[in-house]
């Protein structure tokens, strides 16, 4: 049998330990798939004291993880500590300069430096594996960077965050408020103390840009993503959503257009009877487009230590499997060297159907007065209905407008002028819809 596969785990936290446990519960079936052991022979976390719920006493300790990847007897070096500067970059950059394999879970650190990190591992002949970065535990990396080879991608859309999805699948089942839900989500520990990150849509947008390169074979642009979070979604959107035959999902999309590659993440509408309307909870999803494949989705549990770890051990398992002086294949499905930069399309010229709601005074020649902006913006209504705010706000009605295709830039032109016209009595509501199978 081949000599055991050594691997050095620098973050013990709750991916870490799960990788830690998974290797030692099923070390004698990882053999058999392998053909050699893999062994965990150096661990570095911050606390050498904590209890971890799985032994690692056998492994060498490392206070230090950038000198563990630069001297531990190590093949395979494992971050999972996180951050996108700081130890991770750094240890992870001190590996590959070390010629050792790496498996990171890091799609802050990716988002950032993805690039820069590809270029040393190809230079070096070593694998930078990264599975567990973008939808946890759903193998979509594999299945972009190896399944689909031939494939030309046309859009990439997915529900990547699995706290988005949990509060917005409560909201719709429960008719309570965003943050009614989002306190009990704290409280249960789907979401974190300081929720920002996730429901303002960076998470998402980290892994978005990731899922960006493989598909179209650009620079990874994580600056130039267009964002905005679920934080303003209401029951009345939820509602009127589900009235129209639409559910809200927090999704990443990312499409080729004419004018270049859009990318964003934003509250968006997709058909109720769509197989993506039926990812609930904190269940993730991706959708791939290609010319020859057609449509894929795949589906399955985005975060959690098992999971994560599943991802993980998978990526550790190739580097076992493969065999010394094998060509590795590059980390973004083309070497990064050649990567094209990112040639963004502007989030104006975004074209698609629009769910506007209006919350607007109840006088004569309001209604009219809306249909006339959109018709002096070429923008073709598919339905546009009002009805009465019942209680306190009686003098108020809700316009609930859907387009047939147009832009961005006509939908926001004409919300100005309706904005410009007094008519409003709240913040209006513009929700992007997206085609889905
Ligand atoms: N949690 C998930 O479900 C999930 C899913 C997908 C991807 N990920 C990614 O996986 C990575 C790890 O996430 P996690 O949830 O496991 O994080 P976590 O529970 O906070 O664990 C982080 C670990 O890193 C260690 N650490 C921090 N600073 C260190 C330093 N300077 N030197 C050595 N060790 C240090 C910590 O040590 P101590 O324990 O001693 O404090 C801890 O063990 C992140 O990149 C995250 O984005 C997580």
């Amino acid at each position: 049998m081949a000599e055991a596969l050594r691997v050095g785990i620098a973050g013990l936290g709750t991916v870490g330990a799960s990788v830690a446990r998974v290797l030692h519960d099923k070390a004698a079936e990882l053999t058999r798939q392998c053909g050699r052991d893999i062994v965990v022979s150096a661990v570095s976390a911050r606390d050498p004291k904590r209890d971890r719920g799985v032994d690692v006493s056998s492994a060498k300790w490392f206070d230090d993880p950038v000198k563990m990847a630069q001297t531990a007897d190590i093949d395979v070096f494992v971050e999972l500590i996180g951050g996108d500067e700081g130890p991770a970059r750094l240890s992870v950059k001190a590996a590959l300069e070390a010629g050792r394999h790496v498996v990171t879970a890091n799609k802050a650190l990716l988002a950032k430096h993805g690039v820069a990190l590809a270029e040393i591992a190809e230079k070096k002949g070593v694998l930078l594996n990264y599975e567990a970065a973008v939808a946890g535990g759903i193998p979509v990396i594999k299945t972009m960077r190896e399944a689909m080879a031939g494939n030309s991608v046309t859009r990439v859309f997915g529900i990547l965050n699995g706290t988005c999805n949990y509060i917005l699948t409560r909201m719709e089942a429960e008719g309570v408020s965003f943050d009614v839900v989002l306190k009990d989500a704290q409280r249960l520990g789907y979401a974190e103390a300081d929720p920002t990150f996730d429901i303002e849509g960076h998470d998402t947008a980290h892994k978005l840009s990731i899922l960006t390169s493989l598909a179209f074979g650009t620079k990874i642009a994580a600056n130039d993503i267009y964002m905005e979070g679920i934080s303003n979604i209401t029951q009345a959107d939820i509602r009127a959503a589900g009235d129209l035959g639409y559910r809200i999902k927090l999704l990443g999309v990312a499409q080729r257009t004419e004018s270049g590659i859009e990318q964003r993440v934003h509250p968006t509408m997709v058909p109720t009877a769509s197989v993506i309307a039926q990812v609930h909870g904190v269940t993730n999803a991706v959708a791939i487009e290609t010319d020859i494949l057609g449509e894929l989705l795949l589906s399955g549990p985005g975060a959690g230590g098992n999971a994560t770890a599943s991802a993980v051990i998978g990526d550790v398992a190739d580097i076992a499997k493969s065999r010394p002086g094998f060509q590795h294949g590059p980390v973004f499905g083309r070497p990064a060297k050649e990567l094209k930069p990112y040639k963004k399309a502007q989030m104006r010229s975004h074209a698609g159907g629009y769910f506007i709601r209006l919350t607007v005074h109840d006088r004569i020649g309001v209604f009219a007065a809306i249909a006339k902006r959109m018709a002096d913006n070429d923008i073709s209504l598919e339905s546009i209905v009002q009805h009465a705010v019942s209680g306190e706000a009686a003098a108020q009605k809700t316009v609930i407008l859907v387009t047939h295709e147009t832009t961005e830039a006509a939908v926001r032109k004409a919300v100005d002028g309706i904005t410009r016209d007094g008519h409003l009595t709240d913040k209006p509501q513009v929700i992007r819809i997206e085609r889905a199978g």
